[in-house]
């Protein structure tokens, strides 16, 4: 878990307080595609990727998050961006709320800490199929996890069992497009 707000370093981003009472009850986060920089690849052209969303535990349930998210979407207007992609390791809270604006879950996997039990040959990631990422290895086969910032992509339960870990998270990748 992150525990400070995340920078861009330069690129272009969305990044949207709410304040109520004088006090910081929650923020947005997004960092947008380039033609040179892309970080989404749920959709084709240009993304946001909803880094960051949350409301302060005593202000949640009362619409301060969709009006984030609905700053946000004003602030995409005048923008080439497409679509938002984002992932979630949340609860129902946090499912039921990008549902609720309208996503579409489109990825489900594990997401495991730890170290894989054998060595693998490189992999190619392919695109999307089945609500999960497509990868192969070299000769062809498909791939049922990936390594991704030091974290494992584990694509079904069956396929944890290939990894050490000490524990697993089930996040959910959603999309939606705006344009
Ligand atoms: C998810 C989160 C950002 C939503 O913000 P919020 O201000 O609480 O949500 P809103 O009041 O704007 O609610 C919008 C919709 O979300 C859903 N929702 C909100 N609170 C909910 C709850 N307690 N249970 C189920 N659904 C809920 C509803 O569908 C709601 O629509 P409705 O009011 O028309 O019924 C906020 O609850 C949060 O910060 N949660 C903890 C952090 C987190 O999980 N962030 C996302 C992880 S990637």
């Amino acid at each position: 878990m992150e525990t400070s707000k995340p920078t861009f370093d330069g690129r272009p981003s969305i990044e949207l307080i709410s304040i109520e009472d004088g006090i910081v009850v929650g923020l947005i986060d997004m960092v947008l595609d380039t033609e040179e920089l892309k970080t989404s690849f749920l959709g084709d052209g240009l993304g946001a990727f909803l880094k960051t969303i949350a409301v302060h535990p005593d202000y949640q349930s009362k619409g301060i998050g969709r009006k984030l998210y609905e700053a946000a979407l004003i602030e995409l207007e005048n923008t080439p961006i497409e679509f938002i992609e984002l992932y979630t390791r949340g609860d129902e809270q946090a499912n039921n709320f990008y549902k609720k604006l309208g996503f579409e879950l489109l990825t489900e996997s594990y997401d495991a800490f730890g170290i894989e039990k054998g060595l693998r040959n490189p992999i190619t990631i392919t695109g999307i199929e089945n609500k999960r990422i497509k990868a192969l290895l070299e000769n062809g086969e498909p791939c049922d996890y990936i390594l991704v910032d030091g974290i494992y992509e584990v694509y079904d339960l069956k396929a944890l069992e290939k990894i050490e870990y000490d524990r697993y998270y089930p996040p959910r990748g959603y999309f939606k497009k705006i344009k």
